[in-house]
């Protein structure tokens, strides 16, 4: 394997960090964006890509096919996408590169993001596409392949490996994806994962608490508050325009 100490840590940490218990699972499968060099083995990503086709899926038609991008094309396609995506969310969320003495978390999440996107072409990744269908809404269709993609992420977090979802293969690396992978127009590119060995440890997922976001029989607007992006409105008010 020919790692040296610290990296022979965070290897053995990463291998001692997967676990059986389904809630630990659930709760800790937060997206994981730095990675060791050690490559993901053909057989902890197959176990993934079964679980991905143990998800439900409308009729049972399965319209769906997993394309693992490993090769060196592939990879730089991926880079490609990943710095046009980067782009875009910037403004959105936004993002900007953080000083090297911002200790914040902010700044610690925003930092692992962009490494993320700057070593795109080092990991590898799975593309997920869906059949496009006449007799659905694309929403609903997609409600066919992301439960797929959960799957293959709690399958990961499970083994000790990290995931993170990715859009980069929307926006405009939609159409390098797609022709990198000769993917024909009749399917959608549904989402993207990429995979590696955690640099750093699983932990929990921080969301919003349950009485934020259930309601009981009927709507409630006073709770439909956004927290973030620029949709964001506050409690109660009316959205930013
Ligand atoms: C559809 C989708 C697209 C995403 N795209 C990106 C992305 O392009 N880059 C990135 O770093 N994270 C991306 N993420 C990860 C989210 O930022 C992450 O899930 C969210 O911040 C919650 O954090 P957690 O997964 O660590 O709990 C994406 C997640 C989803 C569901």
């Amino acid at each position: 394997m020919g790692l040296d100490t610290p990296a022979l840590v965070e290897y053995i940490c990463g291998m001692l960090d997967s676990t059986d218990d389904v809630w630990e699972v659930l709760s800790t499968a937060r997206s994981i964006r730095r990675f060791t060099d050690e490559p993901v083995d053909d057989e902890t990503l197959d176990r993934c890509l079964q679980a991905a086709t143990w998800a439900p899926n409308g009729a049972n038609a399965q319209l769906w096919r997993f394309i693992v991008l490993a090769a060196p094309d592939q990879r730089a396609a991926v880079a490609e996408a990943a710095r046009i995506a980067l782009r875009a969310i910037e403004p959105v969320y936004g993002m900007t590169r953080p000083a090297a003495d911002d200790d914040s978390r902010a700044a610690r999440n925003n930092r692992a993001t962009y490494e993320l996107h700057d070593r795109a072409d080092e990991y590898t990744s799975v593309l997920f596409t869906a059949y496009k269908n006449e007799f659905a809404s694309e929403f609903l269709q997609g409600g066919s392949i992301y439960p797929s993609m959960q799957n293959f992420c709690l399958a990961a977090r499970a083994q000790g490996l990290g995931a993170c979802l990715t859009s980069w293969a929307s926006y405009g690396g939609e159409r390098i994806l797609r022709d990198a992978v000769g993917v024909p127009d009749e399917w959608f590119l549904a989402g993207h994962i990429v995979v590696g060995w955690p640099r750093g440890r699983h932990g929990p997922v921080r969301r919003r608490p349950l009485a934020d976001v259930v309601f009981r029989d009927r709507w409630d607007p006073d709770r439909a508050d956004i927290a973030y992006g620029r949709g964001a409105r506050p409690r109660g008010g009316r959205p930013r325009v």
